[in-house]
């Protein structure tokens, strides 16, 4: 299967929409806001970034949890889906992933079985995803940050993790909000 923006969201309907509501009405948010923004990305890239924030959170399906870890497991899924290797490896790392991975001793997992990417497409996907709160609505990043660690509690490994990627989170952010200033980006001759 190609980043095929149908088939991503149709993928993640059927893992969510009935088990997870509050879930999936994150991931339509998600979606929506990476359609807004992908004029911070090349016109080649926007389908996949769209596809991407479809299947971002599809890992926490109870029907795909195998490690616990949402990004991992739902990469693992989607690559035995045939689905195309960069939006799996997308969905692997998206939101600084490596950085929960590793507070998850699953660091070395996920580094060796998907490429990490780091471009204008992964800057999108995570200023999408943390713009974005649990029920859908929009949010600052230092806002969804915030609600991130209040809702796990001090002393949760999620709120390890986002302490020590919020750096990066945030420039993740500006970075993508300065390309969407600067006017979209032109394809490529
Ligand atoms: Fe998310």
């Amino acid at each position: 299967m190609k980043a095929d923006v149908d088939a991503a969201r149709a993928l993640a309907q059927q893992q969510l929409e009935v088990v997870l509501p509050r879930r999936w009405r994150h991931v339509q948010a998600v979606a929506a806001k990476a359609e807004q923004a992908a004029g911070a990305v090349s016109p080649l890239d926007r389908e996949l970034l769209v596809a991407a924030a479809w299947l971002h959170d599809v890992g926490y399906s109870p029907e795909l949890v195998d490690t616990g870890f949402h990004s991992l497991d739902g990469a693992r899924w989607l690559r035995r889906q045939d689905v195309d290797e960069r939006l799996s490896a997308l969905v692997a790392h998206h939101s600084c992933a490596w950085l929960e991975a590793e507070e998850r001793g699953l660091g070395q997992a996920l580094g060796e079985e998907f490429e990490r990417e780091e471009s204008p497409v992964t800057d999108a996907l995570c200023y999408a995803d943390m713009t974005t709160g649990p029920d859908g609505q929009s949010f600052e990043v230092l806002e969804r940050l915030a609600e991130i660690r209040s809702r796990y509690g001090s002393g949760h490994l999620v709120t390890r993790f986002i302490t020590r990627a919020e750096p990066e989170i945030v420039a993740a952010v500006g970075r993508t909000e300065a390309r969407l200033s600067a006017g979209p980006s032109v394809q490529p001759m």
